[in-house]
């Protein structure tokens, strides 16, 4: 048995779960798992240091799967704004089919990918931006709510009625995106409208995710009290893991700093060591509520098909068995 939805169908993978993009986390070797256990993966193009080396990146993800896979494209306002055109244009010149748009608006983005055959899967955390994103054209929309690792946005709004509230207006395939991590989460997903599942920290804590082991462990070791939001004074709020630099993070901007007076605690070359040596003490590094959800480090193809299955027995099983035919009953 399998699970059909509007998001395997458009998109053209087997099961209704994608992996978005994870700067730092989503390279080809998780990106290979994700795929080959039959769910879609997004490569993080800018986690790769220039547009030639994420052209490396894609064809070292095709030496390991042969099924489809994606790229994410976070498109985040900056100061020297990385290349984002030459990244697009290796996405296209290396014939990838599938992108994931995320951080502003993508429109900039559309025509080139969808004259080159490419579907767009817009992320964002708001109803407001998932329906101007339809009326943009994309493909598919990936509804982020507060639980997520990364940014929610400043809403507020956990899945729980962002993803009800955005199934009422979105037509194309929806996938519902923060603090899913098992059967439970999909199946929730499925009955609140949306078409599918995106994970973050989930695959983050796989065998196949290039991260320090010890990270992995602080996931499993942690519950869903174990992130911050930083940046909330900013209006750019970020959930990351909570430790002494996201928690001295909040309270200078609590107390009115500003940007400048945590630049270097927030430095990308910091989290990144996070990763690299597996001093979880060392930076910034982002993980959702769904630690809460996270027990162990299994494969991505022990996952997938965990999910997948265990979905299958709650909706055949445990739900299929709530609903009574008042009929049948009346006839016995
Ligand atoms: C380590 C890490 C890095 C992330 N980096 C990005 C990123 O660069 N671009 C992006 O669109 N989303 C990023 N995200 C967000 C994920 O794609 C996804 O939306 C989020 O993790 C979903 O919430 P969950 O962690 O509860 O599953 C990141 C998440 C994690 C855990």
């Amino acid at each position: 048995m399998s699970l059909t939805t509007k998001f395997t169908e458009v998109f053209g993978v087997e099961h209704p779960i994608a992996q978005g993009g994870m700067q730092w986390v989503g390279r080809a070797e998780l990106v290979a798992a994700v795929a080959n256990a039959g769910a879609l993966g997004f490569l993080t193009a800018l986690t790769q240091p220039t547009p030639a080396d994420l052209a490396n990146e894609i064809a070292k993800t095709r030496d390991l799967t042969d099924k489809p896979f994606g790229v994410n494209l976070t498109i985040l306002p900056a100061i020297n704004p990385p290349p984002y055109d030459e990244y697009r244009q290796v996405i296209v010149d290396a014939g990838i089919k599938i992108v994931e748009t995320a951080g502003s608006n993508p429109a900039p983005h559309l025509p080139m990918f969808h004259d080159n055959g490419i579907k767009v899967l817009h992320k964002c955390t708001s109803v407001r931006h998932a329906v101007k994103a339809q009326s943009l054209g994309v493909d598919g929309i990936s509804i982020d709510g507060f639980e997520c690792a990364g940014h929610p946005g400043e809403d507020d709004i956990p899945g729980l009625v962002l993803i009800p509230a955005a199934a009422a207006q979105i037509e194309i395939p929806m996938i519902a995106s923060g603090g899913f991590a098992d059967a439970r989460g999909l199946v929730a997903a499925l009955a609140l409208g949306a078409d599918g599942i995106n994970m973050g920290s989930r695959f983050m804590c796989t065998v196949e995710s290039c991260i320090h082991q010890n990270v992995k462990e602080a996931i499993v070791a942690g519950d869903e009290r174990g992130t911050e939001l930083i940046f909330r004074p900013l209006r750019n709020t970020a959930r990351v893991a909570s430790n002494t630099v996201s928690r001295e993070v909040v309270d200078i901007l609590d107390k009115g700093g500003q940007f400048p007076d945590v630049q270097e605690l927030v430095a990308g070359v910091r989290g990144r060591k996070v990763f690299e040596n597996g001093d979880v003490e060392a930076g910034i590094w982002s993980v959702g509520t769904s630690m809460g959800l996270i027990n162990d480090i299994p494969t991505c193809g022990e996952l997938v098909s965990r999910i997948v299955g265990e979905a299958e027995d709650i909706i055949t099983g445990r739900l299929g068995g709530m609903v009574e035919d008042d009929d049948e009953e009346n006839v016995a």
